[in-house]
């Protein structure tokens, strides 16, 4: 695994729960949080019953062969940079992604993971903010699940169906913390440029024509604050959160 992180790695001290049939890992890593489970403490579960997506979204999975996994985070950022965090889980997923199963993954804005050009793993970042902030990462990644539900036939894929190499649940799984642990120091300790650089050299975005909500162009950067910048007739427009579709087929 050194392989990937470049560097010599510390065994990291964290907590992981895991469980079989729940409703939501988010559900459950909140209510951890409010109970006072450390920063980093993971939830892994085999199936949810109510998994949940971005933008209010369902997130299927067919039991036992996702990797789905909550990480409880006590951030030590800004409020406004908190969004980055999944920059950061965008960032590692693909890495532990390409490291386990040889696979190219790539990056849809904000933090879809991608392989030739269909979806193989969802972030979703949640964040309650009483006394400190708390912030939930949420990430689904499809290993072995080879049918979806007929909405998602022609977006989702899976390790599987892409013919990468078989990875156990447990081998990505600490891929995907190790990698995460490392971009999320990062991004505390020394601030987003790191991060957005390999995002960048990572994404599939930019460069194509998009559309998000009521906004067109061609992607062209991402923004200081992980913004997704377009270049339009009229100049350059920033879009900070919406649902993206390329305008024309991958
Ligand atoms: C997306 O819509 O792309 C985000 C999907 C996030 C799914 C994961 S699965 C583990 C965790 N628990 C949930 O209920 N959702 C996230």
């Amino acid at each position: 695994m050194d392989q990937f992180l470049g560097g010599t790695l510390t065994p990291l001290r964290r907590e992981i729960v895991r469980l079989g049939v729940v409703t939501s890992t988010q559900a459950i890593a909140f209510e951890m949080a409010e109970q006072g489970a450390a920063d980093g403490t993971v939830v892994v579960a085999d199936t949810q019953t109510a998994g949940r997506g971005r933008r209010g979204r369902m997130w299927h999975d067919a039991p036992g062969d996702n990797l789905l996994i909550s990480i409880v985070i006590r951030p030590r950022l800004n409020v406004a940079d908190l969004p980055k965090l999944s920059l950061a889980a965008a960032v590692a997923v693909a890495e532990a992604i390409a490291f386990a199963t040889g696979l190219q993954a790539r990056l849809k804005w904000p933090n879809d993971v991608l392989v030739n050009g269909r979806k193989l793993a969802g972030i979703l970042l949640e964040s309650r903010i009483v006394a400190e902030p708390v912030v939930v990462v949420g990430i689904g990644v499809n290993l072995r699940q080879r049918t979806f539900p007929a909405e998602l036939a022609e977006t989702a894929t899976s390790v599987d169906l892409e013919g990468g190499r078989t990875v156990e649940c447990e081998e990505l799984l600490e891929a995907v913390l190790v990698a995460f642990e490392r971009w999320r120091r990062a991004l505390e300790r020394e601030g987003f440029a790191a991060l957005r650089a390999r995002w960048l050299s990572l994404a599939d975005t930019i460069g194509r024509a998009v559309t998000v909500g009521e906004h067109a162009g061609v992607a062209v950067d991402l923004a200081e604050d992980g913004a997704l910048v377009l270049r339009q007739e009229a100049g350059l427009q920033r879009v900070v959160a919406g649902e993206m579709t390329a305008s024309f087929p991958r």
